[in-house]
């Protein structure tokens, strides 16, 4: 491996760019290489089965595009086929989980939300999780439906967006929630709408940074940093439309991305 192969990060769409955005921060001198499988999107409510299979194709796609470590910027994906690629590839793997545990640590009300996929919410790992560290606290899931399919239709701020915000929090706030976590890599994009509509005490908390940071321990362990870096290359594919991912990656700061189409 060499320093200046790139951090390779794949999502079932254009939801993982929210982790892409806090590794690009907390690692500048490191290429990237993003893949959205949006001909597959979502993969919330589809079986394990064809989410490993997906999540290993993903990542064949990334090993073969010479990536040193590979980024799982999607929780359907991490919870149900992170241990699988684990065992079958080498290469380091990130994964990312819902920030129960800090949650569970901070509530004063003893109740927190979780909005998530189905896939997530049913995979062992999750329960596995929420068992070790929010044993002691309500903990109110709730699938969020139809929502990552308005944010790739690049409807995060319209009427039906918020509609089904208000009806997914409301028995959270039933329940007094003082935290609700975000257990899709899509969602931090709804922060905005998520603020008109929740009460101030309570506190959002996605697992961005903590991704970005555990990315650049493990290239340090591995020695795969790349110290520095004239020319930063940042590559996003996707392998449907490019509308949405060029619309939410697009950033004055970083005005030299490609955005492309690639068949994978
Ligand atoms: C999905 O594709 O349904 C959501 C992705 C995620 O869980 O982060």
């Amino acid at each position: 491996m060499r320093n200046s192969q790139s951090i390779g990060v794949f999502d079932s769409g254009v939801g993982g760019t929210s982790i892409w955005k806090e590794i690009i921060k907390a690692l500048p001198n490191e290429n990237t290489i993003y893949l959205a499988d949006i001909a597959n999107a979502p993969y919330g409510e589809k079986s394990a089965e064809k989410i490993i299979e997906l999540s290993i194709k993903n990542t064949e796609k990334l090993i073969n595009l010479d990536c040193k470590i590979i980024v799982v910027a999607c929780n359907t994906a991490t919870t149900n086929a992170i241990e699988i690629l684990r065992e079958k590839y080498k290469i380091p793997i990130i994964g990312i989980e819902p920030a129960i545990k800090p949650a569970a640590l901070a509530s004063k009300s003893k109740a927190i939300g979780i909005l998530a996929t189905k896939g997530t919410l049913s995979s062992a790992l999750f329960h596995k999780t929420s068992s070790l560290y929010a044993s002691d606290l309500k903990v109110i899931e709730v699938v969020g439906k139809g929502l990552v399919e308005l944010i790739e239709a690049d409807k995060i701020e319209s009427e039906e967006m918020h509609e089904l915000l208000e009806v997914y929090l409301q028995p959270m706030l039933s329940q007094n929630i003082d935290y609700l976590v975000l257990g899709c890599s899509h969602y931090p994009y709804l922060i905005p709408v998520l603020r008109t509509i929740l009460p101030k005490n309570v506190t959002i908390i996605d697992s961005g940074q903590a991704v970005a940071l555990q990315t650049k321990n493990i290239l340090i362990t591995n020695n795969l940093l790349n110290p520095h870096n004239d020319v930063v290359n940042h590559l996003l594919f996707s392998n449907a439309s490019t509308t949405v991912l060029s619309k939410l990656t697009h950033s004055e700061k970083h005005k030299d991305l490609s955005v492309e189409y690639l068949e994978f």
